[in-house]
């Protein structure tokens, strides 16, 4: 058990391992009641004196302890709930030790379990003390040697990192298999996998001519759904050769899809296990967002074999170090891959809609944070997400010729080493000669920084003053904020759109300046003072979102659309409109508290009309520029949110819109009907296609549900099915109901094309949805140990609706209340995800307050809940 008070662990307490374990070998006897573990460790003491060796362990025995092959005595070790420490050893010496394991019953998944039948692993980020007695900290890297028994007939294969070495046969119908590793490497990317499993092959060359055997474990009634992720991953591994110079480096790359899954996928050396989420997909049951999201997950996993494995992170409040640069790594490929304006702005929206709560809410974190209870809590959209836009802020100053300097010597100097974020900074430093110190504070400082700009024309001197204000709002422990380095990309833009070339004080009059410029942003308030500017000029602020801030400026709804038919930044162009549209839907939410009926606004809807008949424009970006900003982004914008107001400002634009652009949604609709083809013009065009059916549905229409209904009985593929079904969902009735219960009765025995049935659901807007969620718990197909389900589920119904999840009645909150509890028994991590979910009580109109408060309150009180939990409802009170 942990500990009854779950302590916190501090950056400032960390010290360097005592010990260094130079080999370790591992064996293991599966079974899936009683797994016998066998550790045999070299050791070598790294400091004077007589330090003992302190091993990580959880929920473990202790069965056999040698050291140098004879038992150890009593006296000399202390078996603590969570340690052994071990006294008086050798300065080198071999430990061996035994442990016995219950894969079957671990429903934390985490340390060795069984999923679908088949045994796996998952050891980040404190897996592996649930295995074996082991220091587990990843500074501790090693040289793994593995050797499996099992069951032949369930077990006919055998998987662990590294390259395999033997396999055999033995009495009793077992057989066995070794694996060995020769990359050193920390505990957390340790894995194994045992099963009835088939493989899809394939090679790959590397560019220095290595033959790399690639393979994608499955369950064999999945076999026909891994080719996407086959060539994802060949695509990846030649673009990482082509753009950061990265090569592959063993002689074989595995995959294992396996259906419960805390995450997404795990990046263990060689060996990647993932969430069958992210590797399986045909047209027939996945949607075009699937596919993406498999080649961007393939991506992410295999580029941490340099970003996260060759060089890793020193301790946990570094894991920014490889996820943030990761991540940003695996949005330049999809950008790659696609266009990268809509990249972009996917990247940002799920920025704004998930890390901005997060940074002004109760969990706030830097992105290098200082103290955490429980590591599993700090795998956070502010570690990957803000991470990432960190780690582009960097590019941006340093430029992509010199970022990719930097990273070649950053992956130089630390190959094999396991270091810090600063250890990052310095090599882009170094590699480059420019000053990243005041930088730095992007990794300490938490909160989003707010940016007040303003513009002055001077007429008569010919001159255009930008000045900008930078603050950032206060986060726990950080009541006061030093300002930032930031980059603000911008450009002004002339009368008739064109960009002016921009001459600041102070330019030399040599070459022509630039039109677009990236300003350091430093001070708390600092003025740009453009020369040569005749009339007055609109701003283009921020372009590419160049910076992780909020942006405030004065524009009026003109400048808003001029800059959405003359930006020359196909993000800002967006950006202009998501402003409109915020501005008319808070306007409309205004009207609605003022009991006044809200009204259409007719900027808004010329505005759409012209994106709408832009043919010239990738249908892709046309259906960005046509979807509204999400109520989760509204409600950022709220002093006090007001949900219900929110939704019905939101619903009442989409049906108006829907009414009096009816014919146009109609031909787009009509004319993109028959969109097939797996690019991204493809993709964008069924995007809009079924964006432009969604508004056809809004107002509710017999005609327009018929022929969704129609759309939905013609569909070709998983797109045009949900599509379709979406369309439907928030209209009760025949159309809707039907539906549904074809697709269940389609689908019921495909697990991940199942969650997408109980997500539609729990989204709806419809009214019952909570009473829905509530009988759907009760549906035969869910499960409290299917990780899928319940974020598909609950977490779709407590982080994707916010007007049923936050009704007045406190319903919702019971509900999602009472599923936390009962979750938090069987897997800790997913339950304190879900707990998330209540955290940004004081957001909300007192009564809400007061249930959301309550729910957090018998939470904690809650005897024998895990720290994870814990530590997410306490601090959200605090
Ligand atoms: N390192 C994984 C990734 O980002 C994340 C991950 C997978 C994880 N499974 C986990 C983190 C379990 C914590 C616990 O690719
Ligand atoms: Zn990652």
């Amino acid at each position: 058990m942990k500990d009854a008070t779950p302590r916190a662990i501090r950056l400032e307490d960390y010290a360097p391992p005592q010990w260094r374990v130079d080999t370790v070998h591992l064996d293991f006897d599966l079974d899936p009641e009683r797994t016998r573990v066998r550790s045999r460790m070299e050791l070598t003491r790294l400091v004077d004196g007589s330090a003992p060796l302190v091993l990580n362990g959880q929920d473990l025995g202790l069965e056999g302890l040698q050291v140098d092959g004879r038992d150890w005595p009593e006296d000399r070790r202390s078996l603590e709930p969570e340690r052994l420490v071990l006294h008086d050893l050798p300065a080198t010496c071999v430990v061996e030790l035994e442990t016995v394991l219950e894969p079957r019953a671990n429903t934390a998944l985490e340390g060795l379990y069984v999923s679908g039948g088949n045994f796996c692993t998952q050891c980040e980020a404190e897996g592996f003390r649930r295995i074996t007695w082991f220091p587990d900290r990843p500074d501790v890297l090693t040289v793994y040697t593995v050797r499996l028994e099992a069951d032949r007939a369930t077990c006919p294969v055998l998987l662990s990192n590294g390259n395999p070495v033997e396999t055999g046969d033995l009495p009793g119908g077992r057989h066995y298999a070794v694996w060995h590793d020769p990359f050193p490497k920390p505990s957390y990317l340790f894995a194994l996998v045992a099963g009835d499993l088939v493989c899809q092959q394939d090679r790959f060359t590397t560019r220095s001519g290595r033959e790399v055997d690639l393979r994608i474990y499955v369950q064999r009634h999945n076999l026909d759904r891994c080719d996407h992720a086959m060539v994802s991953l060949k695509k990846a591994m030649r673009w990482d050769e082509e753009t950061f110079g990265r090569e592959y480096d063993l002689d074989i790359y595995m995959i294992v899809a396996v259906d419960d899954f805390n995450m997404g996928a795990m990046e263990n050396k060689g060996l990647n296990v993932f969430n069958s989420k992210y590797v399986l997909a045909r047209p027939e049951t996945a949607t075009d967002d699937d596919f993406v999201a498999i080649e961007g997950v393939i991506a992410h996993e295999y580029f941490h074999n340099w970003s996260g494995n060759r060089v890793t992170c020193r301790d946990w409040f570094q894991l920014s170090l490889k996820e943030g640069l990761t991540v940003f790594r695996d949005q330049e490929f999809t950008a790659d891959q696609s266009l990268r304006a809509v990249k972009r702005i996917h990247d940002v929206q799920h920025l704004r809609s998930l890390q901005f709560p997060e940074d002004a809410g109760p969990m706030a974190h830097p992105v290098r944070p200082r103290s955490y209870i429980e590591i599993n809590n700090f795998y956070t959209m502010t570690v990957y997400e803000k991470g990432a836009e960190v780690v582009r802020m960097i590019q941006t100053l340093v430029g992509r010729e010199g970022f990719r300097r930097g990273l070649d010597l950053y992956f130089q100097r630390h190959d094999g080493q396991a270091v810090t974020t600063e250890d990052f900074v310095r090599a882009m430093e170094d590699a480059t000669g420019r000053d990243l110190g005041p930088f730095r504070l992007w990794y300490e400082q938490a909160g989003t920084p707010r940016l007040e700009v303003d513009g002055h024309h001077d007429a008569a001197t010919a001159t255009y003053r930008l000045t900008v204000r930078q603050s950032c709002p206060p986060t726990p422990d950080q009541p006061e904020k030093r300002p930032m380095h930031i980059p603000l990309r911008m450009a002004l833009l002339d009368p008739s759109g064109r960009p002016l070339p921009l001459r600041l004080h102070g330019d030399g009059d040599g070459e022509a300046p630039p039109v677009e410029r990236v300003l350091d942003v430093t001070e708390a308030e600092q003025t740009f003072v453009f020369q040569g500017v005749e009339a007055p000029p609109v701003p283009s602020l921020l372009r590419g979102f160049s910076a992780p801030v909020k942006l405030q400026f004065p524009y009026t709804h003109e400048d808003l659309a001029f800059l959405m038919a003359h930006d020359g930044d196909d993000f800002n162009r967006w950006e202009a409109g998501q402003q409109l549209a915020v501005k008319v839907l808070l306007a409309q939410v205004r009207a609605l508290q003022a009991g006044e009926e809200p009204r259409l606004d007719p900027a808004l809807e010329a505005a759409f009309a012209r994106v709408l008949e832009d043919e010239a424009l990738d249908a892709a970006l046309v259906a960005e520029a046509l979807t509204l900003p999400g109520e989760g982004y509204l409600a950022e914008q709220m002093e006090v949110v007001d949900v219900d107001a929110i939704h019905r400002a939101r619903r009442f634009t989409r049906q108006a819109l829907g009414r009096a652009l009816a014919g146009r949604w109609r031909a787009r609709h009509d004319a993109l009907a028959d969109s097939r083809g797996g690019d991204a013009v493809a993709m964008g065009r069924r995007r809009l296609r079924d964006l432009c059916l969604a508004y056809l549905c809004a107002p509710g229409e017999k005609e327009a549900l018929a022929l969704a209904r129609s759309r939905y009985e013609q569909a070709q593929d998983m797109t045009g099915t949900m599509g379709a079904l979406r369309a439907l969902m928030d209209h009760p009735g025949p159309e809707r109901d039907e539906a549904l219960a074809d697709f269940e009765a389609r689908w019921r025995q495909d697990p991940l094309v199942l969650d997408k049935w109980f997500a539609l659901q729990a989204a709806s807007g419809a009214p019952g949805t909570r009473e829905r969620v509530e009988a759907l718990m009760a549906h035969p197909g869910f499960s409290l140990r299917n990780p899928n389900r319940v974020r598909a589920l609950l977490g779709t119904f407590a982080m994707g609706n916010p007007v049923h999840f936050h009704a007045a009645d406190g319903e919702g909150y019971r509900l999602v209340t009472e599923a936390i509890l009962e979750l938090d028994a069987l897997n800790p991590q997913v339950a304190a995800r879900l707990a998330t979910s209540l955290v940004r009580w004081r957001r909300f109109d007192a009564a809400r307050q007061e249930r959301m408060r309550a729910a957090l309150e018998r939470i904690v009180a809650r005897p024998g809940g895990s720290p994870d939990v814990y530590e997410v409802a306490s601090r959200a009170l605090a």
